[in-house]
């Protein structure tokens, strides 16, 4: 998606965008925004959509900058945060470079790698880790290859109780995520990249960061069918949580 859709969904974004800090039963988000937390740091929110972080983030750091490439969005989360004085807010392209908003000791970002065009891509990778001071942190959440794999194989085993037969069962599976490059599904229609913990560490590593953490950030199968059945239970579909420090 770019900036024209994202602007058309900022008056309904709550409604049409998964609220992964919402859902984050474990706190892992909150966990790391407050680890890495010291007086005087400063905190990057990258793709801050209609700001649902950007409280979080305003309570413990010094200097907020929230950066994101739809003005309708970034107005939303102005609205939201109207008290709180130490918020930047920054229209940007992220896969363009840097511009417009320093380093700082935090980069949070979650759910912004999601284009599957591996140019656009390949900038907003580049920009959110070069937007990290050396020996600060990135704390990042993406969608999992894995996760992907594991809701087809659930809707198989759904179209199987509900009659059809295993060749027809997958390959309606398979139709609905339709895969289109590297690591890239279909997400209610939009063709949405996804990682692996291998492609997150080489992409994080090339770029000088030290993996410190990657774990499931889970959810309830809910999120996945509209109404799921009673023995759909674990593994649950996920997100993965990674945090990585800047060493060079
Ligand atoms: C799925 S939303 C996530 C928003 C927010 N991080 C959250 O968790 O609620 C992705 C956000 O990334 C922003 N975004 C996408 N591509 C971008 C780019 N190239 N530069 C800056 N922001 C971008 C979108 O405008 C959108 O607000």
């Amino acid at each position: 998606m770019q900036e024209k859709e994202w602007d058309s969904v900022a008056a309904t974004f709550e409604e049409e965008v998964f609220n992964v800090p919402a859902n984050d039963r474990r706190g892992l988000i909150e966990g790391a925004v407050v680890r890495h937390a010291k007086p005087g740091a400063t905190a990057t929110d990258l793709g801050c959509g209609v700001g649902r972080t950007l409280p979080l983030l305003a309570r413990h750091y010094a200097r907020v900058n929230a950066v994101d490439i739809s003005s309708a969005c970034l107005a939303v989360a102005r609205e939201h945060c109207a008290g709180l004085a130490n918020i930047r807010y920054v229209h940007a392209d992220l896969s363009n470079g840097r511009k417009g908003f320093p380093q700082t000791d935090l980069v949070l970002c979650i759910n912004t790698w999601l284009s599957a065009d591996p140019v656009l891509r390949e900038g907003l990778v580049s920009t959110t880790c070069r937007s990290v001071v050396r020996g600060g942190h990135l704390v990042l959440v993406v969608p999992a290859v894995g996760s992907v794999r594991l809701t087809t194989l659930r809707q198989v085993q759904l179209n199987r109780a509900q009659g059809m037969d295993p060749v027809d069962a997958e390959r309606r599976a398979l139709d609905q995520v339709a895969a289109r490059g590297l690591g890239v599904f279909l997400v209610d229609s939009v063709p949405t990249k996804h990682f692996s913990p291998e492609e997150l560490e080489v992409l994080l590593s090339d770029r000088g960061f030290a993996l410190e953490r990657i774990e499931k950030l889970e959810y309830g199968w809910d999120t996945e069918f509209l109404e799921p059945p009673g023995w759909m239970k674990a593994p649950y579909p996920w997100d993965w949580f990674v945090e990585a420090r800047r060493v060079r």
